[in-house]
């Protein structure tokens, strides 16, 4: 099929694809992460409310003290299960995770205050702290004797360790009876916004992210009270009526049109993106065309809140016609129009602000209707308000933490990936039975060549895309302006195909865009296959495409910009620091979960074929990315080896095997990735002419030293000595498998990224030594982590039917392309 006439198939195909999208929006609560812990504490046996696992306490193997207990509810009355029991803490108390993802993380704690034969809840008074920060100061949960309280807190966690810890009042004692910690989308919440006080408004508030956010209210404005089953993210919001002042001059609106998400992957408001809110918060309101309407919320004194005010214009037809003014306190006002943000309508946006409470402690927001418009109408959507809590002196930081106090639970990484299988094949399971209809068969079954965009064909797909990928065609007239009319200043790349340009979208997104010159080595297929993969496919550690152009016989790529470059940089270029042994490996596992996704994640899995340190690039945070898919190829169906007519890829991360027979498998990537993982710790090239001839390809040379066993001789001098030897032992070893000759002597990508968390871990410390071994540490050195050791279900499953477990941060989703794989089987 030519170019043109794929395009024209994809653009036909485009409106059935959306329809089908939009219809099943409602069904998906598909919020996948990396890192995330649901703990129904107090208890042994799993729970599932709204899609989430609650584990048993017994199957993360805590190891908790004397002085703690359980408690267990025998009024049956109980409004659900991970309530009718709880973890009860005569004395201080860490609760322990392992985190793989820095960002910015949801912390829910569960409280139900039931009375026991022996205990009543009622009466426990205690602090809850994470490193910095009082969440919780003498509180008693008595207030939940009726109904449980959930306490929801977003904090910034970094890689490694976080501990929550429970400290009870003298002769008293703590409690809790369910934990959730999961990290949000990014950019979830902005670092700096407009700063409002009851006197008037002052400078942007900056630094929101090094505080803690407390959630004090979220409300859905003018409809029903949303359970956490309705919320992506599993929030609640609760009806707006009890602090709506003048309640008889509020008309409700709703609507049941298809809302036009427009907040892109990066960026920062006011668009709102899928995970902003729930559909049903923007797709009702209170509105009024004469009145003002005015809402109060009773805050702490003194307090200062994030405010997130939400809109959606459900009832103009075009653009302009209604307008209207934001007040908060009286004294700050905002003009609110849809046309300031979006072309369409109805376009769900927000503001943020940061503001005080005023003397009497309170925060009252009012719309006020404009005369002046066409069609004067003033409306809300919904609210919420976080509480910005600063650091606490009492309270420990990360570093000044005594281990000796903490009786710490780990929760070491790999126990984490098997909670995820769990939690992902559940989940999925019964979002399946429930949702799946008859006619996503057939489009998952038809070839994805008809069906290019193919993220639509799908629900847990389609939840990973947000709306502004699925309009992936972008205007010639619009790159130019988001790269100043192609400006050589922009570039931030090159290649044989032509060059890379930094660019701003109109919607302020940043952008990478990939400009193919003509004559170039990238031409119409690779450009083609790129659009086919990249729609295809979403995954954090997969760099995403944000849109193409055709227009003019141009063939330009528009990815997400990626800050910090590529892994060549940092290896190489001197403007970079060097890594850390630990920043590594965090890379090289992120570019492993990517590769470990296109192999097992999507339909027959995806070969790169051209893995190498310029195709690995790290974002803002040095999250690492995979990128190029130019030379990819979809592994057909039955798993026969894809036979191709020339060899492609680059020399020194060429799989030996692959240019020999032509026979192109997954294990080609794992050969080249096995390159890049030695290039990383030695930091050289795969290919050093200027060496010695027995040391110009890197490969060679590497398998050869550790045949010898000196490896350690090669290593990068800027790391040298600083990696742990039990680490190091282990990365070796992973190499080693990598670069077999055979393939089929290689490991999968899968056993590649448990390998290299694996050595992570024992960097880490959080490992002494490995399970099978009885050397030089003692047992008592050891941190309890009884189920750290290799999963043989894991890799045996993979070899019984290929369809490989999936253990990490695309759990649902990966889940879902598995049993679609299965289904489709089945079907034929
Ligand atoms: C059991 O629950 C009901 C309803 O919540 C409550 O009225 C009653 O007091 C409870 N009994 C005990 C022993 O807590
Ligand atoms: C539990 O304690 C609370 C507060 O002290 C008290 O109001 C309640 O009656 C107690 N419940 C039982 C069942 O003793
Ligand atoms: C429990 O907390 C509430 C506020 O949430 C407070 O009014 C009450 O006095 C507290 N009770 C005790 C015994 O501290
Ligand atoms: C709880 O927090 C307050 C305020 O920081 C502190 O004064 C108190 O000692 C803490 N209580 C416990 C038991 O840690
Ligand atoms: C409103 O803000 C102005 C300054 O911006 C201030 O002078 C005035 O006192 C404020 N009014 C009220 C009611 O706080
Ligand atoms: C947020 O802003 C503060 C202050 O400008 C800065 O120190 C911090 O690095 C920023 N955090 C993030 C995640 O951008
Ligand atoms: C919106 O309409 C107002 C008058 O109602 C007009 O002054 C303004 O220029 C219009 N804005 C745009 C962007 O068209
Ligand atoms: C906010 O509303 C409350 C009533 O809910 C009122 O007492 C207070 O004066 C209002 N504050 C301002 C600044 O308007
Ligand atoms: C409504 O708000 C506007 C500010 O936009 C104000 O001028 C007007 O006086 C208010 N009306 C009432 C009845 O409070
Ligand atoms: C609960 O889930 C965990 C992990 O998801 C699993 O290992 C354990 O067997 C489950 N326990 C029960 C009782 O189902």
């Amino acid at each position: 099929m030519g170019t043109l006439q794929f395009h024209r198939v994809l653009i036909s195909l485009f409106p059935l694809v959306f329809l089908l999208c939009l219809s099943s929006l409602q069904f998906i609560s598909a919020y996948t992460v990396p890192d995330k812990y649901f703990i129904n504490c107090g208890s042994d046996s799993n729970f599932t409310v709204s899609g989430r696992v609650f584990v048993g306490e017994s199957s993360l193997s805590f190891s908790f003290p004397k002085q703690s207990s359980t408690e267990k509810d025998t009024n049956q009355s109980s409004p659900t299960s991970v309530y009718q029991t709880a973890r009860i803490f005569g004395r201080q108390f860490s609760y322990e995770f392992s985190i793989s993802s820095s960002g910015y993380y949801a912390v829910r704690l569960h409280f139900f205050a039931f009375s026991s034969s022996s205990s009543n809840l009622s009466t426990a008074i205690f602090n809850v702290s994470v490193p910095n920060f009082l969440l919780l100061q003498n509180f008693n949960a008595s207030d939940s004797s009726k109904s449980a309280l959930v306490e929801e807190f977003f904090l910034r966690i970094h890689t490694g360790k976080f501990i929550i810890t429970f400290s009870p009042l003298e002769s008293s004692f703590a409690f809790v009876n369910a934990i959730e910690l999961f990290i949000l989308p990014n950019y979830f919440i902005p670092n700096e916004t407009r700063y409002v006080s009851v006197g008037g408004q002052g400078n942007n508030y900056v630094g929101i992210l090094s505080l803690v956010l407390k959630r004090t209210y979220r409300i859905n404005v003018g409809g029903d009270a949303v359970t956490s089953d309705s919320d992506d993210l599993w929030r609640t919001w609760e009806l707006d009526d009890p602090y709506l002042h003048n309640r008889e001059d509020a008309r409700t609106s709703s609507s049941d049109s298809n809302l036009n998400y427009q907040g892109g992957d990066e960026s920062v408001g006011p668009l709102a993106t899928r995970y902003t809110a729930p559909n049903t918060v923007y797709l009702t309101a209170k509105k009024s065309s004469s009145s003002n309407l005015t809402w109060g919320f009773p805050v702490e004194k003194n307090s200062i809140h994030l405010l997130r005010i939400h809109f959606c214009d459900l009832e103009s037809t075009s653009l302009n016609v209604t307008f209207f003014n934001l007040l908060i306190h009286k004294n700050f006002t905002r003009m609110i129009n849809s046309i300031d943000v979006s072309t369409r309508l109805p376009t769900p946006f927000y503001y943020d602000f940061v503001v005080d409470s005023d003397d009497y402690g309170h925060v009252n927001i009012t719309v006020a209707p404009d005369a002046s418009a066409p069609i004067p109408n003033a409306f809300l959507n919904g609210l919420e308000m976080l509480q910005i809590v600063d650091p606490s002196d009492s309270v420990p930081g990360y570093e000044a933490e005594d281990k000796q106090n903490h009786l710490a639970v780990v929760l070491g990484s790999a126990i984490g990936a098997s909670v995820l299988i769990c939690i992902g094949v559940v989940g999925f399971l019964i979002w399946h039975l429930k949702f799946r209809k008859p006619d996503e068969k057939k489009a998952e079954n038809s070839d994805w060549g008809s069906v290019p965009n193919g993220g639509g064909s799908s629900h847990s797909r389609l939840s990973e895309v947000p709306n502004i990928n699925l309009g992936l065609k972008l205007s010639f007239h619009e790159l130019q302006h988001a790269t100043n009319n192609f400006d050589a200043r922009k570039i931030i790349g090159k290649g044989g195909f032509g060059n890379v340009y930094m660019g701003v979208l109109k919607n302020g997104v940043r952008v990478a865009v990939k400009r193919s010159e003509p004559g170039s080595t990238q031409g119409p297929t690779e450009f083609q296959t790129e659009i086919m993969v990249l729609s295809k496919i979403r995954h954090r550690h997969l760099v995403s495409l944000i849109g193409y152009c055709d227009e003019r016989s141009e063939m330009i790529l528009v990815y997400e910009y990626m800050e910090k470059g590529t892994l060549k940089d940092h290896l190489y270029n001197s403007k970079f620091p060097r890594m850390s042994w630990r920043q590594r490996l965090e890379v090289c596992i992120g570019a492993a979960r990517g590769l470990h996704y296109l192999h097992k994640g999507s339909k027959g899995g995806i070969i790169h074929r051209d893995v190498k340190p310029t195709n690995i690039l790290l974002d803002e945070n040095h999250v690492a990315k995979v990128a190029d898919f130019g030379l990819s190829r979809s592994g057909p169906l039955d798993q026969q080896p894809y036979v191709s007519t020339g060899v492609k890829g680059t020399f020194g991360y060429l799989d030996p095997e692959y240019f020999r027979t032509q026979q192109l498998t997954e294990k080609s990537d794992v050969y080249s990735f096995g390159v890049v993982l030695l290039e990383v710790l030695c930091a050289r090239p795969a290919i050093d002419p200027s060496l010695p001839r027995d040391q110009v390809n890197l490969a060679d040379w590497g398998n050869l030293c550790m045949k010898k066993g000196m490896l350690e001789e090669i290593i990068d001098s800027s790391i040298k000595g600083k990696i742990d030897i039990n680490s190091l032992r282990k990365y070796g070893e992973t190499i080693g498998k990598c670069l077999q000759d055979d393939g089929s002597d290689r490991p999968s990508m899968g056993d590649v990224l448990w390998d290299l968390e694996y050595a992570l871990q024992l960097q880490r410390g959080a490992i002494r030594r490995e399970p099978h071994e009885d050397s030089s540490s003692g047992a008592s050195q050891s941190i309890q982590l009884p189920n750290v050791r290799r999963l043989p279900s894991l890799s045996a499953l993979s070899e019984v039917d290929d369809n490989s477990i999936v253990r990490d941060d695309e759990t649902d989703s990966e889940a879902g392309l598995i049993f679609s794989q299965l289904n489709i089987d089945d079907a034929r």
